[in-house]
């Protein structure tokens, strides 16, 4: 099939490669020219695992082209995937006016017969606006349809070629088998549904996930007041079906591009059909305080940190990307440097990025993990890169002021840090100054 993505972001980009690789001819378009000659260059402006090797194959089987006239791209293709962005207005409301700038263009580019299907996601009744905005600027016919994504950064690839769903929601039969037949290549579950469902599938699925995570947090919080360990408590929940054990890994809390947008706009969507969302509410506020806790054990460690050398290991708000939108470790350096402590930062990928964002004077920026560490008073572990994993622990105690390590992502095993003479606090889990005898003998 022919198909024309709009907006190289994650989402689009990543769909549009995909697209292509499944033997489809597409063009990505961007209306910004720089991003569209870097990827004509060859070169990805985001950092995800695979995606330049797929890039690389596609073009050359002159399959995928990318292009900033979304004239030639519309009048070229049979399907119009959206996939621009939604980020958040003040309010917390998702800003529209991307994508209501996205089917304006479309439509004055249509040429004939098209499917204009949405992947960014929009609240309840977009589509339908769309549908009005497009009618309002053609007179060729077209449909409309919602098929949102949920792939994640760092394993992209890899979801939308393995999708645990796919959800298709539109309004005709016609446009309904020829959406199945695009994702026909990828087996997987497909919900086929009305349009608003599916624009509600992908907030109340990300609304879910965040929930589990701010629950696992505050379960983490209570087994340290408690001398319990969240990562057994997790395992043991995880066993039962009905709970599974994906998404809780008690941590800073959730960030990245996705989460904190869709769960405040989705409580605005309730808002404005005067409908509270108590629960979503309350998971916010849980992930806002959450990473704060990394502050209150360095204190807790430390005293006052005026004048103190913290290091920290992670920038971006998960592994295998450099995306640092909401990161935790933002606020959290914010907080580092209003409190008074020197910052030394490290990040395998995420630094120039994270410098774009917060640059100050008491920041010193690392090339590599041990550097970092060297001479600090404390060593702060913020995303759990497997390169932070592999550190040898003793050698990493020897080279610091103080050995003072705060895991912000339980990656350590709390006996072996305690071995390596660390005074160590993770996540809920006991810190290391209270683990017991009895706690080692169990854990071993
Ligand atoms: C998310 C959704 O998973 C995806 O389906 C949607 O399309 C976009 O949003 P993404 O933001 O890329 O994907 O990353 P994800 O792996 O879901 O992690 C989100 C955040 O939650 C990260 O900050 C991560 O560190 C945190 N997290 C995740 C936890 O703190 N604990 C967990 O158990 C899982």
């Amino acid at each position: 099939m022919k198909l024309a993505v709009i907006g190289t972001g994650y989402v689009g980009l990543v769909s549009g490669v995909c697209f292509s690789d499944l033997g489809n001819q597409v063009i990505c378009v961007d209306n910004n020219p720089l991003k569209v000659e870097i990827l004509e260059r060859g070169e990805v402006p985001i950092y995800e695992p695979g995606l330049k090797e797929l890039i690389d194959k596609n073009k050359a089987a002159g399959r995928l082209s990318f292009s900033y006239d979304t004239k030639s791209a519309v009048e070229a293709s049979d399907i119009v995937l959206l996939a621009v962005g939604t980020p958040s207005l003040p309010n917390g409301e998702a800003n529209l006016s991307y994508i209501e700038q996205a089917a304006k263009d479309v439509a004055e580019a249509l040429n004939g017969f098209k499917i204009i299907a949405t992947k960014s996601t929009v609240p309840v009744g977009t589509n339908e606006h769309i549908e009005r905005i497009v009618s309002e600027h053609t007179n060729f016919p077209f449909s409309i349809a919602s098929i949102p994504e949920f792939l994640r950064e760092g394993s992209a690839i890899q979801d939308t070629f393995n999708p645990d769903r796919i959800v298709l929601g539109c309004l005709d039969q016609e446009t309904l088998n020829t959406l199945i037949e695009l994702h026909k290549p990828l087996t997987s579950n497909i919900i086929t549904t009305d349009i608003r469902s599916a624009e509600m599938i992908k907030y109340a699925s990300n609304a879910f996930l965040a929930t589990k995570i701010s629950f696992i947090n505050e379960i983490a919080n209570i087994c340290e007041k408690v001398g319990a360990d969240v990562t057994r408590v997790a395992e043991g929940m995880g066993y039962d079906q009905r709970i599974g054990s994906s998404f809780l890994q008690a941590g800073i809390g959730y960030g990245g591009s996705c989460f904190p947008k869709d769960t405040e706009a989705l409580i605005q969507i309730a808002g404005n059909v005067d409908y509270e969302f108590k629960l979503l509410k309350s998971v916010v506020e849980v992930n806002k305080d959450q990473r704060f806790n990394i502050i209150r054990k360095l204190q807790e460690a430390l005293g006052s940190l005026q004048g103190k050398n913290i290091a920290i290991w992670g920038l971006a708000f998960k592994p295998e990307t450099d995306d640092i939108r909401d990161a935790p470790a933002i606020e959290i350096i914010e907080e580092l440097i209003k409190l008074g402590a020197n910052v030394k930062a490290y990040d395998p990928v995420a630094t120039a990025n994270f410098k774009l964002k917060v640059n100050h004077s008491s920041i010193k920026w690392c090339d590599n993990a041990l550097e970092t560490a060297s001479q600090s008073d404390a060593l702060c572990l913020l995303t759990e890169w497997s390169e932070f994993t592999r550190i040898d622990l003793v050698q990493l105690a020897s080279l610091m002021a103080r050995p003072i390590l705060i895991d912000g992502r339980n990656v350590y095993d709390p006996i072996k840090v305690k071995e390596a003479s660390f005074i160590y606090y993770s996540v809920g889990r006991p810190h290391s100054a209270n683990i017991s005898d009895s706690y080692a003998e169990a854990m071993s």
